[in-house]
């Protein structure tokens, strides 16, 4: 056995020793998002500190834990909080929540984060469905042994993102009448934001919004068979595209200040998922 998969296993047997809970559904959130189990009727909690060998993210403010819930009647585990690449992390441990809620039984994952608009035609506070993405500044996740238990060595990736998903978030939107863009986005890996020659870069190369989380879960989600859905706020235009620098903070006052329709969109799209 993969020493990655022996590592996932422990992490597993941990959580069932806390809870039976078998989601249908993921959800991970990202900025602006932070705050939604909060108005939840939570079944259970895990810690991400109480499970033996689990990633613990070092960003300020992100709350640590898997929460159970039903939402909308569908049983959901969600990730109040995430670990990034840039904290230090191997890509194996970045995706072990991600695979760790697929083991607990999610077909379907929510991934959403804050990301900068590469697009011209996006605006601070949009939302933008990831249709694809662009994974080549950072290691791919699946690099090492392959884990045959979760499936193939050579996963193709001509659909990450499930076509009958991206079709309920649309539905969703328009539903609830919020704007909804549609894009191509790009992974890098952080810490410092991109510098103008990257942007222009991922421009030509077809990216639309650039973030630092996302791909790489979408990439193990993926290859263990579960439907990925992906949703970015975009926080701020990236670097060279205004007159403004780009900081943390803004990226998190847009975050909050879209809050609410962000939660709106997700409820919705879980409504039918
Ligand atoms: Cl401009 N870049 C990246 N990588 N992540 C971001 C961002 C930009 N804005 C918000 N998150």
């Amino acid at each position: 056995m993969s020493e990655v998969y022996e590592k996932l296993m422990k992490c597993y047997k941990s959580v069932r020793e806390k809870t039976d809970f078998v989601p249908e559904a993921a959800l991970i959130l990202g900025s602006g998002l932070g705050d939604y189990a909060d108005d939840l009727k939570i079944e259970a909690s895990v810690n991400y500190a109480d499970i033996e060998g689990f990633p613990v993210s070092t960003v300020k403010g992100h709350k640590g834990r898997f929460v159970f819930a039903h939402v909308e009647g569908v049983p959901m585990v969600i990730m109040q909080g995430r670990v990034h690449y840039y904290e230090g992390y191997p890509m194996s441990d970045v995706v072990l929540p991600t695979r760790l809620m697929g083991l607990l039984g999610a077909k379907k994952i929510i991934l959403t984060n804050a990301a900068g608009g590469v697009n011209y035609n996006f605006k601070p506070g949009d939302f933008m469905l990831i249709t694809d993405h662009i994974t080549t500044a950072v290691p791919n996740p699946l690099i090492g042994e392959n884990i045959d238990e979760l499936g193939t060595r050579f996963p193709d990736m001509s659909e990450v993102y499930a076509p009958e998903l991206q079709e309920k978030v649309r539905k969703a939107a328009e539903k609830l009448q919020i704007p909804l863009q549609e894009g191509v986005y790009m992974q890098f890996t952080g810490p410092s934001y991109e510098t103008p020659a990257e942007i222009r870069m991922c421009r030509t190369w077809g990216g639309d919004a650039a973030g630092m989380s996302t791909a790489c879960e979408a990439v193990a989600a993926n290859h263990m068979g579960m439907k990925v859905c992906g949703i970015s706020c975009i926080t701020n235009l990236a670097a060279g595209m205004s007159k403004q620098k780009l900081d943390h903070k803004e990226v998190q006052e847009t975050a909050d200040r879209v809050s609410r329709q962000f939660k709106q969109l997700v409820t919705e799209v879980i409504k039918t998922i």
